[in-house]
């Protein structure tokens, strides 16, 4: 690829669409490279050239024996806390051990005892700091991809309305993967099932953004429309491997509804075309002879996922846009664990096993907003779905994988004593002395000015225990900003080793794949390999 090319890739050429993602909110495009600016190499803009990288590093590591004496996996559960950063953890589990009366740093979150813990490097093609449409193309279809791009290689800019349109940037998820190898394939979110994290695993779009027609439209007015790539809630229906999923759980029934449509809460869809996806979906599942059902709340779930013969299909949309944070959550909405349950429960049917993406998509929105009490609840919730799905999954056929697509700027500050309010204020006092909370964040929309030339104004004059209280920012920011910090991996059942050490973000889904024995070259072949090796060798 020529270096006009890689340019071609990075320089944005369109504007960006305005987005209705407040979390997400994105400046001015820069309208060409700057002068001295370092540009990736150009081999990045080829998904060859990340395939290739996750090899060398998963058959290092077969040769190391770290797939030795494992069986192989035949369901593969991702679970994704979406801004899960390191700090995000340490605190979640001394929150949740402190909601027991406990010191809390002992605590462990459910994964956290998992035997096996690597590393990701978590930055794009084009970007320092990664969004989660860019992460999510990375530990889903295994390449890394410009910020904003969803399921196409960093040959296609963000925002461009034709670059995606055609399959010659396209790349498959691990969820295509298994489908193609005859296993099933879910989602499952707190988010919208059209957001950038779940749209990963079945979507190719140039812009995470455009998750209903109208997205499209808008940003593409230009563009005539034969010529404009889907929206993602339309390719999720109606194009592989969306189309086949058996599970898809999660918010964001106005991008399937039309804009003159009420829902079951009253909002309105999102919709310019008048098609209502969700009935679509029905029809389109009941012509592949699946008996299909779509549920709105958790009763229904239940209802369905409990029943002797559940549906061969089931869509669940909880809620016109994301599902509430689960502090905030109202009786008749699902938890992440209730989801995961469900869906595990219509995957589990396939004697060939299954591929399912698990998110808790709201750790993420809670952090933009400084939000820390919430954000940790959402992490243990992710913690207790994860223990859910390993209740119900044999630890010997099924790898459970658990992950994050980015950091957040959320610090854990010293010095509290040991058992000190991980949400309250610390110990310590600043040089004026003036009192500061344990977790504070680098920039959003807790700055506050000072009080006086130098004071900080005191936070622990305010109900800092309000859900929706904002922490202490550094730099004013009406949405606080992603880390570029490493996440951390971590892997249970079959081969599970294979996820160990510090790797690029984009190994996450081979190496997975190489433990499961699915996807494309060189990863299935070499699981085969080393099964027969295993089988034919002394060593169990
Ligand atoms: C923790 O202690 C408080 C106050 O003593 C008590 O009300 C609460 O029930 C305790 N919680 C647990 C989980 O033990
Ligand atoms: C709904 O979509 C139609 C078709 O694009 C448009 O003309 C109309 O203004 C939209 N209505 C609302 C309420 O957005
Ligand atoms: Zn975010």
């Amino acid at each position: 690829m020529s270096r006009a090319a890689l340019l071609a890739g990075l320089l944005a050429l369109a504007t960006l669409a305005q987005g209705h993602d407040e979390y997400h909110r994105q400046g001015a495009p820069r309208a060409r490279a700057e002068a001295g600016e370092r540009l990736a190499d150009p081999a990045e803009l080829r998904p060859e050239h990340w395939a290739q990288d996750a090899a060398a590093a998963t058959l290092r590591r077969l040769a190391a024996g770290a797939a030795r004496g494992a069986g192989v996996a035949r369901n593969v559960v991702l679970f994704l806390g979406d801004g899960m950063s390191g700090a995000t953890m340490a605190a979640a589990r001394a929150h949740l051990g402190q909601r027991s009366n406990r010191t809390g740093e002992e605590t462990d979150l459910y994964f956290e005892t998992f035997p096996t813990v690597g590393l990701a490097k978590t930055y794009c093609v084009d970007a320092q700091i990664a969004d989660s449409a860019c992460t999510g193309t990375a530990y889903l279809c295994g390449v890394k991809a410009n910020r904003g791009t969803l399921g196409v290689s960093a040959a296609v800019a963000r925002g461009h309305c034709r670059a995606a349109v055609g399959s010659d940037h396209h790349v498959d998820s691990i969820a295509a993967w298994a489908l193609q190898d005859g296993r099933d394939a879910g989602i499952v979110t707190t988010t919208r099932v059209t957001h950038a994290s779940p749209a990963a695993a079945y979507a190719h779009s140039a812009e995470r953004d455009w998750e209903s027609d109208t997205d499209v439209a808008d940003a593409c007015a230009d563009t005539p429309a034969e010529h404009r790539q889907d929206d993602i809630a339309k390719q999720l229906v109606h194009s592989f491997p969306g189309n086949q999923f058996r599970v898809i759980l999660g918010g964001g029934r106005r991008e399937f509804l039309p804009n003159t449509t009420l829902d079951e809460d009253g909002t309105p869809g999102r919709r310019s075309d008048g098609r209502d996806l969700i009935a679509e979906w029905r029809t389109a599942q009941a012509a592949r002879g699946r008996r299909a059902q779509y549920v709105s709340d958790l009763a229904q779930l239940r209802a369905a996922a409990d029943a002797a013969a559940p549906p061969d299909a089931l869509l669940g949309l909880f809620a016109a846009s994301h599902l509430p944070y689960h502090l905030q959550a109202a009786p008749g909405d699902p938890s992440l664990a209730d989801l995961t349950e469900a869906a595990i429960r219509v995957l589990a049917r396939n004697p060939r096993g299954f591929f399912l993406f698990v998110e808790g998509g709201r750790i993420d929105h809670a952090h933009h907003d400084n939000l820390p009490r919430l954000a940790l609840d959402e992490t243990v919730e992710l913690a207790a779905a994860v223990e859910r799905a390993a209740a119900l999954l044999d630890e010997r056929d099924s790898l459970l994988l658990v992950t994050s697509d980015h950091a957040h700027v959320m610090t854990y500050n010293g010095y509290a004593r040991r058992g000190g309010d991980v949400l309250g204020p610390s110990d310590e006092v600043d040089a004026r002395g003036v009192p500061y909370m344990t977790l504070s964040y680098a920039n959003g929309p807790g700055f506050r000015p000072h009080v006086a030339e130098g004071l900080r104004d005191d936070l622990t004059r305010y109900d800092y225990t309000a859900a929706e209280f904002p922490f202490e920012a550094g730099a004013p920011r009406s949405s606080e900003t992603h880390g570029g910090d490493d996440v951390a991996v971590f892997a249970r059942g079959p081969a599970h080793a294979l996820l160990a050490g510090l790797q690029q973000q984009s190994h996450v889904p081979r190496r997975a794949a190489a433990a499961a024995c699915l996807g494309p070259p060189p990863h299935a072949p070499a699981c085969r390999r080393w099964r027969r090796g295993a089988a034919s060798s002394a060593d169990p």
